[in-house]
């Protein structure tokens, strides 16, 4: 290889590692482009984009258990004995709170809506129907009778 020949090839080289670096920015610019797009597209609080899906309908399911402790001798207690309570439960209740109403103002940049709460029971989740009859004792009628039959 004489000298001249060595010094275009060298040159050669480097050129075409300009091209590949030049090529790669490129390619990571588009990338970046598309990623922001993306990322416009899916989180942006526009009907349509997944983030107004789960912000209009939270999807992970909120559950309520209800516990409640049942006299099971309430003609008993209505005699003056002491209560015999039995806990029953979970009842379970699955809150749901979609937004209603959904409102944009002031071209997108804000967003007006009503956040309702509903409860639907759970049979599944639950020990017993949601017709259960539960007897509670009356804490301040309690009071008043054990005052009354104080010494
Ligand atoms: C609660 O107790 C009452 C009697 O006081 C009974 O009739 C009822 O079935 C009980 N409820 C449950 C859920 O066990
Ligand atoms: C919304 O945009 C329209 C035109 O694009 C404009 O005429 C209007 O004044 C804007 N309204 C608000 C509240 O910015």
């Amino acid at each position: 290889m004489s000298v001249k020949s060595c010094c275009i090839y060298s040159t050669g080289v480097i050129s075409i590692l300009t091209l590949i670096a030049g090529i790669v920015l490129v390619l990571s610019q588009v990338f970046q482009n598309i990623l922001n797009a993306k990322i416009k597209k899916e989180i942006v609080l526009r009907n349509g984009t997944h983030a107004f899906d789960v912000w209009e309908n939270p999807p992970p399911p909120v559950y309520m258990q209800f516990y409640f402790f049942n006299v099971t001798n309430p003609a008993e207690v209505l005699r003056g004995e002491r209560p015999a309570v039995l806990e029953v439960g979970p009842y379970t209740y699955r809150e749901f709170r979609p937004m209603e109403r959904v409102n944009f103002l002031e071209n997108g940049t804000k967003v007006a809506a009503v956040n309702t709460k509903t409860y639907v029971f759970q049979s599944d989740m639950s020990k017993g129907p949601e017709s259960d009859l539960i007897r509670t004792v009356n804490i301040p009628a309690m009071v008043g009778y054990n005052t009354n039959t104080l010494p």
